[in-house]
């Protein structure tokens, strides 16, 4: 039995400048499984627009890899349709394939090799001819801090450096898109920042990236949208500011320079703000729940005309962290059974 992959769409190359980078709709991805089915990813939409990183954010087990397998081509989706850069990913997968590189959880490389040979056998797999693999395989070792380890054989490799490797390979020949999938999962924390550096630095060479990670703190440091995911479904998508505002409240956080006029100024702001003030008398510092920015200038006036100076304020959104359990009545640290292998090192 033949399965139609892909609706009969308008699949008009694209420039890739222009054209999302992804565009999918509907994306399914069912499972046998020996009690059933398990749909792993039931309907995910996703538009990421080109020159961004895109955050993919869930839980282990949420179908991060699964969606990303779909949209590299290297998994057929049940129902729904996915295009990279205008290329129907059914119809067209060598094209798509050509404009994507992709990263996995775990090394899709040669055990016996050294990191050398791996990226020389990448590099020419890509078509690059020896000289010009040679080149990009040591401009790579040096990025990824692997010049000392370039002859060991990878078994000899630590996770860290295996994912350093992983992440070179992927970077031979510079794709226009690029699926980084849990990229720093489990990785330590100086590795994990520059890996930081790294995707940064691609974003800003013009590649696009799709970033899955179970970690709030790096969709927000990096990303410029974020899906949350979960059991296969987006259950939120937007800017992390926007996550974070369209839950939760922000937080006021006031200091008078005169730390004695702290009880009156919680007075003050609990009748603009109609909310309860916690007041620090150690630090003379108030604390209140803050829906709306734009009382913050009343507060201001009210507090200049009772002559109560202010020596600092700022106003905290709610974490990724809040948003996450707000969405989910789930906490996200169910990280448990994923790899950690040097996380607390
Ligand atoms: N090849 C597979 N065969 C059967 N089940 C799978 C397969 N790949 C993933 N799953 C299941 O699909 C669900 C989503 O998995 P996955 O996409 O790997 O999630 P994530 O990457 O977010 O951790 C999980 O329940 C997982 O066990
Ligand atoms: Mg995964």
């Amino acid at each position: 039995m033949t399965t139609t992959v892909n609706q009969p769409a308008a699949t008009a190359p694209g420039d890739i400048r222009t054209t999302p980078a992804i565009e999918a709709h509907g994306l399914v991805k069912t499972f046998k499984t020996k009690s059933g089915e398990n749909r792993a990813v039931d309907g995910v939409d996703l538009v990421v627009q080109p020159g961004t990183v895109y955050g993919v954010l869930g839980p282990n087990g949420a179908g991060k890899t699964t969606t990303v397998r779909m949209l590299a081509t290297l998994l057929r989706p049940d129902a729904g349709r996915a295009e990279v850069f205008g290329y129907d990913v059914g119809r067209h997968p060598q094209v798509v394939r050509s404009l994507v590189g992709l990263t996995g959880q775990y090394a899709s490389v040669d055990e016996e090799l050294t990191a050398v040979q791996n990226l020389m056998v990448f590099g020419r797999l890509l078509g690059l001819s020896r000289k010009a693999a040679r080149a990009r395989t040591g401009e790579l070792l040096e990025e990824f801090s692997l010049t000392e380890a370039a002859d060991r054989p990878l078994k000899d490799f630590s996770g860290g450096m295996r994912r350093r490797l992983d992440l070179a390979a992927s970077l031979i020949a510079t794709p226009p898109l690029l699926f980084l999938d849990e990229p720093t999962t489990g990785l330590d924390p100086r590795t994990r920042a520059q890996m930081w550096d790294t995707i940064r630095r691609l974003v800003s060479e013009g590649t696009t990236v799709l970033l899955t990670t179970q970690y709030l703190d790096e969709a927000d440091q990096l990303a410029d949208r974020i899906a949350v995911i979960d059991h296969g479904r987006v259950i939120a998508d937007g800017t992390a500011d926007e996550l974070k505002s369209s839950i939760g409240t922000s937080t006021l956080q006031l200091t008078p320079t005169d730390r004695n006029h702290a009880a009156r100024a919680a007075e003050v702001i609990e009748q603009i703000l109609s909310e309860t003030a916690t007041l620090s008398p150690e630090a003379g510092r108030v604390t209140a729940p803050m829906r709306r920015a734009d009382l913050m200038a009343d507060i201001l006036l009210a507090l200049r005309s009772e002559n109560i100076a202010v020596e600092e304020m700022n106003v905290q959104k709610p974490t990724l962290d809040e948003v996450f359990l707000t969405i989910t009545g789930q906490p996200t640290d169910d990280q448990s059974d994923s790899t950690t292998e040097e996380v607390n090192r």
